[in-house]
């Protein structure tokens, strides 16, 4: 049986049907179409299927997506405008802090989510907010690295 749940996803609403049990990370990827959502170990163990939701990093492959319903959610999607790339990509980019870039979609979002409650992070909270976040390419310096210096940019453009 299926089951309507209305919610706001990167500032619009939208409004679709869950299975019983249904997921958020497969209602958003296959429901409504948001593929910047990406599964990997459908688990929640790898992280990178990170979402925010009314602020707050959330694991959509084990959060109910009926437990959403109106409810504020935010996807890698919701980061660029247009040609205007969040300043967490500029830097990813420019710090090649993304290789394979499957983990990189949870990557920003825990990183945005950190940035929003925190312009200022030290380096310990950098690691702290993306300790749940598994990346099998880089290392991670180049991530920690490049959230710093998202952080000095929106630092210097207050
Ligand atoms: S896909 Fe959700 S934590 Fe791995
Ligand atoms: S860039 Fe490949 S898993 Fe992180």
């Amino acid at each position: 049986m299926k089951t309507p749940v209305q919610f706001r996803l990167n500032g619009e609403d939208v409004a679709t049907f869950a299975e019983a049990g249904a997921n958020l990370l497969d209602v958003l990827r296959e429901a409504i179409g948001d593929l910047s959502v990406k599964g990997g170990c459908w688990q929640g163990t790898c992280g990178t299927c990170t979402v925010l939701v009314d602020g707050v990093p959330r694991l959509s492959c084990v959060t109910l997506a009926e437990s959403i319903a109106g409810r504020s959610v935010e996807t890698a999607a919701s980061l660029r405008h247009g040609a205007d790339l969040h300043p967490l990509q500029s830097a990813f980019m420019e710090r090649f802090a993304a290789q394979c870039g499957y983990c990189t979609p949870g990557m920003l979002m825990a990183a945005k989510a950190l940035l929003d409650r925190n312009p200022s992070p030290s380096r310990e909270d950098v690691v702290d907010a993306i300790g749940g976040n598994i990346c099998r390419c880089t290392g991670y310096e180049p991530i920690i690295q490049a959230v710093l210096d998202a952080a000095r940019g929106g630092a210097r453009r207050a």
